[in-house]
């Protein structure tokens, strides 16, 4: 029997409610398709700020090296907002980035279909099965730049090496070959001379993927273009900066930022994976956050590290069913049942 050693960085705000229960599935899929799963929690953000002065332990990183893959929930809150920029917990979040080199950040939009009415796009507009993949560049652009301050001004450096668009330009064709061979490079390339650099080395890659459909579009209008017409965009791939605006964006035409699951990956087996939306100051400890963005997220992690995809499926197939009769408040529709996190997560493995 295949056992997982998984480390679970829980985080701060609304981060320990979800990832219980995102961890009761996995147990539950665990038993279900006979493996088993080890766990390890380790400290990362705030709460490690609080606990060793740093946001991101060096037996944090070392612990998520020795296992199979990580399981986040989210980090930071007002309490760190005034901790100097490379000691906050954000800061943490970019460094684990970083020391496991997840350098493509896979972030699909996915409505389920009983949540179409829960999104605030109309019905035609979604059509039947919206379904976008965005593959965003993780560990370079402006995140990872030069910046620096001086008593009047302050900067921030957006900076790609041809190596690292390469490197996830090859991911995302090769997931847009694997659905339907579109792939859409978005950039500001009439702008930003790291655009050009981006917008011509994706049309160097483009010439392996002979099938693979493509276009390229300003992210101005990709942001406009996501909301008037979702419809045409099948794979979309863009740096760090644009991915993290573009699918906060994208989660909304699926009902709710406590929907979306995402996979970061370094190219090897290890992979982290955490909802994309964050901490949640203003509901945290309420018991009433969605963990279904993470919940799907072990579903990414059964596909993606441990080769487990029926258990992915039943995850996801799981997620399908409870949404029909049972919602958290962000996407509670009247006539439904309304319920907590813990409730929410109890519902998908009573499902399973
Ligand atoms: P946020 O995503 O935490 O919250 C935005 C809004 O969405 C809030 O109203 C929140 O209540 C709601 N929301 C988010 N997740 C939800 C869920 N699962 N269920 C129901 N509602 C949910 O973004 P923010 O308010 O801009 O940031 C709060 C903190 O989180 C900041 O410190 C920020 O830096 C951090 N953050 C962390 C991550 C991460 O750890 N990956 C991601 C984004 C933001
Ligand atoms: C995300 C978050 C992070 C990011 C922050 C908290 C560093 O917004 O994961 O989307 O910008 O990457
Ligand atoms: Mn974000």
């Amino acid at each position: 029997m295949e056992n997982y050693k998984i480390t679970l960085l829980k985080g701060d705000g609304i981060g320990p409610e979800i990832v219980n229960q995102a961890v009761k599935v996995l147990d539950k899929a665990a038993e279900k398709f006979n493996f088993t799963v080890e766990y390890d929690e380790a400290l990362l953000g705030g709460c490690a700020i609080d606990a060793t002065g740093v946001p991101l332990p060096e037996e944090t990183v070392a612990k998520c090296k020795a296992s199979d893959s990580v399981i986040l929930g989210a980090v930071g809150g007002p309490k760190w907002d005034n901790q100097p920029g490379n000691n906050r917990p954000e800061a943490g979040l970019l460094g684990i980035r970083g020391a496991l080199g997840l350098f493509a950040n896979l972030r699909p939009s996915v409505i389920f279909g009983p949540l179409k009415s829960a999104s605030p796009i109309k019905d035609e507009i979604i059509g039947d099965n919206m379904d976008i993949m965005i593959v965003r560049e993780l560990t370079g652009g402006i995140y990872f730049g030069e910046r620096g301050r001086d008593d009047s001004s302050a900067w921030d450096t957006e900076k790609y090496s041809v190596a690292e668009v390469e490197r996830i330009a090859r991911v995302a064709f090769d997931m847009a070959m694997k659905r339907n061979k579109k792939l859409t490079s978005v950039d500001k390339a009439n702008v930003l001379e790291s655009s050009r650099l981006w917008r011509q080395t994706v049309i160097n890659v483009s010439k392996d993927y002979p099938e693979v459909e493509l276009n390229h579009m300003y992210v101005d209008n990709c942001a406009m273009q996501l909301v008037r017409n979702p419809k045409q965009f099948d794979v979309i791939v863009t740096s760090n900066i644009f991915g993290d605006i573009l699918s906060d964006e994208a989660s909304m035409i699926a009902g709710s930022i406590g929907m979306l699951a995402s996979a970061s990956l370094s190219g090897g087996k290890l992979g982290l994976y955490e909802p994309i939306h964050g901490s949640a100051p203003d509901i945290a400890g309420k018991g009433i956050a969605n963990p279904l963005a993470t919940i799907l997220s072990v579903a990414m992690m059964l596909r993606y590290s441990l080769a487990q995809p029926e258990a992915a499926e039943a995850i996801e197939a799981a997620v399908a069913k409870v949404l029909e009769t049972s919602r958290t408040p962000d996407i509670y529709e009247e006539g439904l049942t309304k319920v907590s996190c813990e409730e929410m997560g109890d519902l998908v493995c009573a499902q399973l």
